[in-house]
């Protein structure tokens, strides 16, 4: 080959390359494909939906199934409510601000698997409180340097950071390495409590998990007798899961009012808290960080992180059908938009983050706005303006809320005072009793 010729068939190399990544990573708006959504209130058939009767009745259970067949997987169903067992109160933590209780909820029947439940209440409460739960990263320990939060013994990803071995395993250095993303005084003192568990006590976030000794999924599934290759949940139709049992324990607490519960998750633990609102009704208010990615953002909008991406760095997440429609979301049957309408009537508060590109900001935004046809049926106001607002202008319509933080895919002081602030307007016991 002469070098005129190989000088060209590198160009083109070079230029296929470039037009293949740019394609993968889009980070132009005006790269974003045209699309269509999936209407919320249009039923497979063809049929729309007028009615609230309609859409609990039909198009509600529609969707929800569409989501488990598709994107999460099959929810497997609780037998009968796990026993739990409190291990640890203090009436006079933080310096006597909170109580702190410690609960090991066991998950399977020989208690050989157990999530670790860590429950804060404020001390000056008057009734029974409202609480944000959520699961965490890194271990309970990790929320608040409080000394004498049990330390996780799983796992985790943090293979030596601060505070962690190098078998990822965590020491008391972690005590306190993600207070920030907890704020956990802020909440206290706004008469909130805390309710968290690490995501790994449930299924341990690899994608080899399935194949270590002790991991909840196959257990679940064989004692279940589950035939293997039906469409079994993912590792966040599990965590969502776990969320749910959490719920169940403090439905028990007498400090605690489980109807003003919010269910709260940051990236990937926040498509788990969407998941789980989503499903089950008993939470009062959701709450979506920066979830991104099979979580707030729109799919179809193929800016930031793609279903192509997710599936193939993290397929564990998901049930086995998401892969499918890797570049043909066009053919996925729901849109997360939707996921957000099953939240409906239920207050939703959606944030994003200014540099947080691969979540695909205005996709999270999208999806909040687009949810607003389910809320409308409740004759709800909805966010009115299909372009998100600026960056740091907070935006609230009817029980939606939403804002982008400046800054990165993180949770942050800033996140949690507008949250408490929705909570504050949206979790009073007489709004709950009304709905
Ligand atoms: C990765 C992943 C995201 C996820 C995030 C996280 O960036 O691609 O989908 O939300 O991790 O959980 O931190």
């Amino acid at each position: 080959m002469g070098k005129a010729k190989i000088y060209l068939l590198l160009c083109w190399l070079t230029s296929q390359t470039l037009a293949g990544y740019a394609q993968k990573f889009n980070y132009k708006e005006e790269l974003v494909p045209v699309y269509t959504l999936p209407e919320v209130l249009k039923m497979q058939n063809g049929k729309p939906v007028k009615t609230k009767k309609d859409w609990e009745t039909k198009r509600r259970p529609e969707i929800m199934s569409l989501f488990q067949e598709h994107v999460f997987g099959q929810t497997m169903h609780v037998p009968k409510k796990l026993r739990h067992q409190v291990t640890s109160v203090d009436k006079a933590a933080l310096g006597g601000l909170a109580t702190r209780k410690e609960i090991t909820i066991f998950l399977t029947d020989d208690s050989a698997q157990k999530l670790n439940l860590l429950v804060y209440v404020p001390n000056r409460r008057k009734e029974p409180v409202p609480m944000f739960m959520g699961l965490n990263f890194g271990g309970n320990q990790t929320v608040h340097p409080d000394p004498d939060i049990s330390i996780n013994k799983n796992w985790t990803r943090f293979s030596n950071k601060p505070g962690f071995n190098k078998d990822g395993t965590a020491h008391e250095g972690s005590r306190g390495v993600y207070a920030s993303r907890w704020q956990l005084k802020a909440i206290l003192s706004k008469g909130y409590g805390l309710a968290t568990a690490y995501h790994g006590d449930l299924q341990l976030d690899r994608r080899d998990a399935t194949n270590l000794p002790q991991n909840f999924y196959s257990w679940y599934n064989q004692s279940r007798q589950i035939e293997p290759g039906k469409n079994q949940w993912g590792t966040i139709g599990i965590w969502a899961w776990g969320l749910s049992r959490m719920l169940d324990y403090l439905e028990q607490d007498a400090d605690v009012d489980a109807r003003r519960v919010a269910v709260i998750g940051h990236s990937r633990l926040g498509k788990a808290a969407v998941w789980a609102g989503a499903q089950d009704q008993r939470f009062a208010l959701v709450v979506s960080n920066n979830s991104g990615e099979g979580g707030a953002a729109i799919a179809r909008r193929k800016f930031g992180e793609t279903v192509q991406e997710i599936t193939q760095a993290a397929p564990h997440w998901f049930g086995p059908n998401f892969r499918k429609y890797a570049n043909k979301e066009d053919e996925l049957p729901v849109d997360f938009h939707q996921l957000f309408a099953l939240v409906a009537p239920r207050p939703l508060y959606v944030a994003s983050s200014s540099e947080d590109l691969w979540a695909d900001p205005k996709g999270e935004y999208l999806a909040a706005y687009h949810a607003g046809d389910a809320y409308k049926l409740y004759k709800l106001e909805t966010l009115c303006s299909s372009a998100p607002p600026a960056i740091g202008e907070p935006v609230e319509a009817g029980v939606i809320g939403y804002h982008n933080r400046p800054g990165q895919h993180e949770i942050t002081r800033y996140d949690w005072d507008l949250y408490l602030k929705f909570a504050d307007q949206h979790l009073k016991p007489t709004q709950v009793a009304k709905r």
